[in-house]
């Protein structure tokens, strides 16, 4: 049921806020693996604070807090990879991808909660597919989910190489998803010839929407991946979308495209390139547009109607937020 509208009292502009929500928990794709090689100690911002990240020598990768648990030092300005630890440039204390002091160069005896406990805040990893997930939660609760298996990643040998983009959206991830269901705007903002209809199912954090019986067939892990599948007859492409909170307002959301090697010349493959294409938004003599043309016009300026004045053409948008809202340990409104 759709929230009663106070129709004495729709709020202007000067009350609604752009994005009234904390930084949502679950699994995101917080770098592409190329994006951070062996040896490598760089700095990044998401889930509102900086990290820094480190690629040990064996492969495995640290997102840590930046300041040392010695003296605070900032380890992301002069720390570099010894073996599989990153070593402050302070006084040369070492910490594993897990947060664990490993290594003090010039004391007789470690402190001893360093034998206990990790002494430096990292976050789970796992990469798997060509990027580096982190678990975010605002009270460092344990994963509660897994990641998904995605059988196009699983079977690289017959599918084309990955296509990886990335794009900074000035929104939460929120406003960003709630696109799933609103399946108006595919006609008047995208210029689809039709209104799709849409199913949206939600179990648990597992979320799953079909556009237009199955022309468009997306699901949900958490707030920051979705596997979605963009169908044509036979042919199936996969857009793996992953939306990492930069800070509440600013999104950073990575997609990796990939479909079956179709045999070359064949109709199948060019509709398999066209629907790829036409996601990115680069699809020749097109009447609907893909979504960085056109959806960031309204995402960067937009702001959130906790209570929207819905028509009864309008796509399943409370049930999305009703969804959605299970990922926020602060409540939203
Ligand atoms: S501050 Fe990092 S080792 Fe001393
Ligand atoms: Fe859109």
């Amino acid at each position: 049921m759709n929230a009663p509208v106070d129709l004495e009292r729709i709020q202007t502009g000067d009350e609604l806020e752009r994005c009234p929500f904390p930084i949502p928990y679950g699994w995101f794709g917080v770098q592409y693996s190329h994006e951070l090689e062996v040896g490598q100690v760089k700095m990044d911002t998401f889930f509102g604070k900086e990290w820094v990240l480190f690629r040990g020598e064996d492969g495995s990768v640290g997102i840590t807090d930046p300041y040392c648990p010695h003296l605070g030092a900032h380890l992301g300005h002069g720390g570099i990879v010894e073996g599989n630890n990153i070593r402050c440039t302070f006084h040369h204390w070492q910490f594993n991808s897990e947060g664990w002091c490993k290594e003090v160069p010039y004391g007789k005896v470690m402190p001893g909660i360093c034998k206990k406990k990790p002494v430096l805040k990292t976050l789970p990893v796992v990469e798997k597919y060509g990027v580096i997930f982190a678990w975010y939660h605002p009270e460092d609760a344990e994963p509660m989910w897994d990641l998904p298996i995605v059988p196009e990643f699983e079977d690289p040998d017959n599918h084309v190489d990955v296509r990886y983009h990335s794009w900074d959206i000035g929104t939460c991830i929120q406003e960003i998803a709630e696109n799933s269901v609103d399946t108006p705007h595919l006609k008047f903002l995208h210029g689809a010839p039709i209104i799709p209809p849409v199913e949206f199912e939600a179990d648990g954090p597992i979320s799953k929407y079909n556009i237009m019986d199955g022309y468009i067939w997306g699901i949900g892990h958490g707030p920051g991946i979705s596997e979605t599948r963009h169908n044509k007859g036979d042919v199936a492409m996969l857009m793996f979308a992953l939306s990492t909170p930069v800070h509440a307002e600013l999104t950073r959301t990575r997609m990796a495209f990939t479909w079956k090697k179709y045999p070359e010349g064949s109709e199948d493959a060019k509709t398999a390139e066209h629907l790829y294409n036409h996601s990115i938004g680069e699809a020749e003599g097109e009447d609907s547009a893909g979504f960085e043309s056109v959806d960031l016009i309204v995402w960067d300026n937009k702001k959130y109607r906790p209570n929207p004045l819905l028509c009864d053409g309008d796509g399943p948008i409370m049930k999305f937020r009703e969804y959605f809202k299970q990922f926020y340990v602060e409540s939203a409104e």
